[in-house]
């Protein structure tokens, strides 16, 4: 749980970084519909939920420094005691102020009339510019408003600036509260992962795998997965985002299993490769191993200091020269990764940030347009791969239809990063003795 003081302090931080005579506006997630009248678990938007802790929908917030009325206006449902009874508890304008840390609450039904006066005589507005139609038309009709009355003297704002920048580099390092939940999100995921591992055999189909997964995480209390799982046998692991997770997994195909549980909006994300039978075959364990040499030697490199495309560059190196000593790559090793040779193979990079969004946000480049240094505080994936489709006929035949992807979470700490999801055994041998005791 993140505490409410957090979120004032998260609100305060934003705005004493915005210029002077500013306002920001933020709005909520829409609730998605499904089908007719069906709709999807509601999941508020990160950056609401990092300013707010408010889980409900049809909420805009509104941060007005200096307001004398209070700066903090979150504008959200009335208490409806017919739609208590048929969808359970919201805040409602009291809950808002008293639970949530709104100075001020007022019916969402009211913005478009409150809004012009909580945007005239500011300067500057910041917002998702362009990522709603609904409140991009509101703050349009407001300055219009406020325009249509600047023969009294007041003025409309003239600078529209996008919030993502300066919101997102804030939830880029996480603060002690936030790694707690990401811990326990990895924690979970990881134990999870291994009921998957122990449960794996010949015949089964792939989506029982994800039942396991989902079982285990589902019995702690973490409802929803941060995204959905990748569960792919054989040649399926080769489409990157496969989730069809249908077919039956098959004696002597190796299995990818890529999933994450989500803890109180905060991700893990996890990539195991092991043998449906429990044993790796010979050509199986030698790529293995080189993603695996590649995903250790990228974790090596993680500390303060080192850019963010380090890990990256390490592990192309790695797995260059390993695709060079198997025979899948002919020619120099700088020079293939010079021209990339690497990539039919390799296909995707090394990481993402990781925090409330899987992908997290946050730059990936400083301001000269360079690879940005790592940071304590900051939560990362490391997830070399190696695919090589069924389909490739110019390589030997031994090697096709084999998918391996390895992807470990870390936090860069102080003297280096401390890895969040070792539970899970990547060693080949540690694999193979896991999946031998359920045998
Ligand atoms: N699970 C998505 C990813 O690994 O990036
Ligand atoms: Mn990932
Ligand atoms: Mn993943």
């Amino acid at each position: 749980m993140i505490a409410g003081n957090e979120f004032k302090q998260r609100r305060k931080r934003l705005t004493r970084r915005m210029k002077k005579n500013s306002v920001a506006i933020l709005p909520s997630a829409e609730v998605a519909v499904r089908n007719r009248d069906v709709e999807w678990p509601y999941r508020q938007h990160s950056d609401f939920h990092y300013l707010t802790g408010f889980d409900e929908p049809e909420a805009v917030a509104v941060l007005a420094p200096g307001r004398p009325e209070g700066e903090f206006i979150l504008f959200c449902r009335e208490f409806d005691a017919t739609k208590a009874i048929w969808t359970g508890k919201h805040a409602g304008l009291e809950g808002a102020v008293d639970n949530h840390g709104a100075d001020q609450a007022c019916p969402v039904g009211r913005l478009a009339e409150l809004l012009p006066g909580l945007l005239e005589n500011r300067e500057r507005v910041y917002y998702p510019v362009g990522a709603s139609a609904e409140l991009d038309g509101q703050i349009r009709h407001a300055i219009n408003e406020i325009r249509a009355k600047s023969r009294s003297g007041t003025q409309a704002p003239t600078e529209f600036i996008v919030i993502d920048k300066l919101l997102h580099e804030h939830r880029l390092f996480k603060s002690e509260a936030e790694l707690a939940l990401i811990r326990r999100a990895a924690e979970i995921s990881a134990q999870a992962h291994v009921r998957a591992m122990r449960f794996c055999r010949p015949g089964i189909h792939e989506y029982e795998i994800e039942a396991e997964f989902l079982h285990e995480i589902t019995r702690h209390g973490l409802r929803a997965q941060a995204y959905p799982a990748i569960v792919a046998g054989g040649n399926n692991a080769c489409v990157l985002h496969y989730t069809g997770n249908s077919d039956v997994l098959r004696d002597g195909d190796l299995l990818l299993i890529d999933a994450g549980a989500e803890c109180d909006s905060y991700a893990a994300d996890i990539t195991r490769t092991y043998p449906v039978n429990g044993h790796f075959s010979e050509p199986q364990r030698l790529l293995y191993e080189l993603v695996l040499a590649a995903q250790l030697a990228a974790i090596d490199t993680i500390k303060p200091g080192k850019r963010w495309n380090d890990p990256h560059d390490t592990a192309v190196k790695v797995l260059t020269k390993g695709l060079v000593e198997l025979g899948l790559l002919k020619g120099k090793v700088g020079k293939l990764i010079k021209d990339e040779a690497y990539k039919p193979y390799y296909m995707h990079r090394t990481g993402h940030w990781l925090g409330m969004d899987v992908h997290d946000v946050g730059e990936y480049r400083d301001d000269d347009g360079e690879w940005r240094k790592l940071e304590p505080g900051m939560v990362m994936t490391v997830e070399p791969g190696l695919y090589i489709d069924a389909a490739c006929d110019d390589v030997d035949p031994q090697w096709r239809g084999i998918g391996i992807r390895i992807e470990d979470d870390v936090v860069v700490t102080e003297s280096g990063c401390e890895i969040l999801t070792g539970a899970v055994p990547k060693a080949v041998a540690d694999i193979e003795a896991l999946m031998g005791e359920s045998r």
